[in-house]
């Protein structure tokens, strides 16, 4: 099987599924596809492999021309909420009055995820490529990449890709001749997970303190004024890379990758970790199993498959026998109450301890709560408290319980999402493994540890 540009598409996808069974997929690699050839990274290396000709295809259409490929190839964000992109390319006003910005969010800050790293030092062309599109599509006069302020390889590369873009006519003033004027430019960030939130992303890129912003419907949409009050559209690194291979190549095409499942399009790529054989970044169809993500990633190392977190930290844990089933698509992941996400995906064995993992993961999200709201600034510190005496041997009758409640009182009632993204994780530990939370409890110790690991202190 041959995919437009000619590759060879690693995928031995049988033509049938049995129900929810998937039938041997593989990887499918089309970002991914030359990522590590150096030259790729290179302005002439990309152009030699296709870079470049879905700009110029995008140059030849008008801009709504632009948003019905998008529209048609299903492209959704894969920064992890997975809003359909065409609908916030749509929503810039079409008549012009000033400033259009074009933001890439490059913070990537959910543990567990680091594919728009890869992505920005392997194939820098592919995101300037994808962002000059959305320039296109709405009439955009500036760009700015927000990098996570640690990806100092990211950064580096970037700033030579978009040194040879202007350099050649790729960026600045009458791109490839055409009468598009877009400008790049590279902001690092200081390593804040808060700021991947987009509205308190927009904050720090305009020197405020790094804090969300009231949001729609108290507020207007980005589209209409974010950036210094001025429409902008923002997307994810990934997001960014998917736009010139479906200019290229047609937004049905595009379509057609994914289609067996509900509302999935095109390829993900996972930041696969754990207790695997090959951790690392691996871009899959959807529709492919979660099962067969384990078999790419060359098993499972050490014991048994115990749980998963598919997505990145803040999204729910699942159990071996929902892996078993979990087939990956925004809403098939759904089925097993998990998410895509940012697809940060942790595969754990059966030696873990589910409690001192989720004790991990509260301690991250205490620490990284901005302050602003009472919910979770106050919940997330609660949280990793009745956690800590957990771990510490002094856990309290009912203590899962009160954690559970404290839950109910971040999810939703919180100023941003990093509230959900805390309270997610461990709801969905005590949910599915309530007996390792009640051992722990009762005994004061783990009932997965070995003598070993019980002489370790879990900080
Ligand atoms: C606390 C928090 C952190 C976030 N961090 C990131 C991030 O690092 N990268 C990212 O692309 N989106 C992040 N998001 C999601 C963004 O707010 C936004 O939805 C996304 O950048 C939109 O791009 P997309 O539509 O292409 O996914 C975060 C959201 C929250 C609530
Ligand atoms: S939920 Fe509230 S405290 Fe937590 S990061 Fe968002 S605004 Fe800050």
């Amino acid at each position: 099987m041959r995919n437009p540009h000619g590759a060879e598409l690693f995928c031995a996808r049988t033509p049938a599924w049995a129900g929810r069974i998937v039938l041997k997929m593989a990887e499918l690699k089309l970002l991914l596809e030359h990522a590590h050839e150096s030259e790729f990274a290179t302005l002439r290396g990309y152009v030699a492999r296709g870079g470049y000709e879905g700009l110029k295809a995008a140059l030849g259409m008008d801009r709504q021309g632009v948003i019905d490929q998008i529209k048609a190839s299903g492209l959704r964000g894969r920064g992890g909420a997975g809003f359909p992109t065409w609908i916030k390319w749509n929503g810039i006003p079409k008549e012009k009055n000033g400033t259009h910005y074009i933001l890439c969010n490059a913070d990537e800050g959910e543990p567990g995820t680091f594919k728009d790293k890869q992505l920005m030092e392997q194939t820098p062309f592919e995101l300037i490529e994808g962002m000059t599109i959305a320039a296109v599509a709405t009439q955009g006069d500036v760009g700015y990449i927000y990098i996570r302020g640690e990806f100092l390889d990211a950064a580096k590369a970037m700033r030579r890709a978009i040194d040879e873009a202007y350099r050649d006519g790729y960026l600045g003033q009458n791109i490839l001749g055409s009468g598009l004027n877009f400008d790049l430019h590279l902001h690092l960030g200081a390593g804040s997970y808060e700021c991947g939130e987009e509205s308190a992303l927009m904050s720090s890129l305009m020197g405020e303190r790094g804090m969300p912003r009231l949001k729609f419907p108290h507020a207007p949409l980005p589209t209409i004024a974010g950036l210094f009050d001025r429409p902008t559209v923002i997307n994810n690194v990934e997001t960014y890379c998917c736009a010139p291979y479906i200019l290229k190549n047609g937004g049905e095409w595009y379509a057609t990758l994914g289609a067996a499942t509900k509302n999935s399009r095109g390829t993900k790529i996972f930041s696969v970790s754990g207790h695997v054989n090959r951790p690392g970044n691996i871009e899959i169809e959807f529709g492919t199993s979660l099962m067969e993500l384990l078999e790419m990633s060359g098993g499972m190392q050490g014991g048994r498959l115990k749980a998963c977190v598919p997505g990145g930290s803040s999204v729910p844990i699942i159990n071996a026998e929902a892996c078993e089933k979990a087939i990956i698509g925004y809403e098939e992941m759904g089925d097993v109450k998990t998410m895509v996400g940012s697809g940060g995906c942790m595969f754990l064995n059966d030696h873990t301890c589910i409690v001192k993992f989720i004790w991990r993961t509260a301690l991250f999200y205490a620490r990284e709560s901005c302050g602003k709201c009472t919910p979770c600034r106050e919940g997330t510190k609660w949280m990793l408290q009745i956690l800590t005496r957990i771990v510490d041997g002094k856990g309290q009758p009912g203590d899962d319980q009160l954690l559970l409640e404290i839950c109910k009182q971040i999810d939703g009632r919180s100023f941003c999402g990093l509230g959900d993204a805390a309270a997610w994780p461990v709801e969905a530990a005590i949910r599915v493994f309530p007996e390792e939370f009640d051992f722990y409890i009762k005994n004061g110790r783990s009932m997965v540890e070995t003598p070993l690991m019980a002489t370790m202190s879990p900080r």
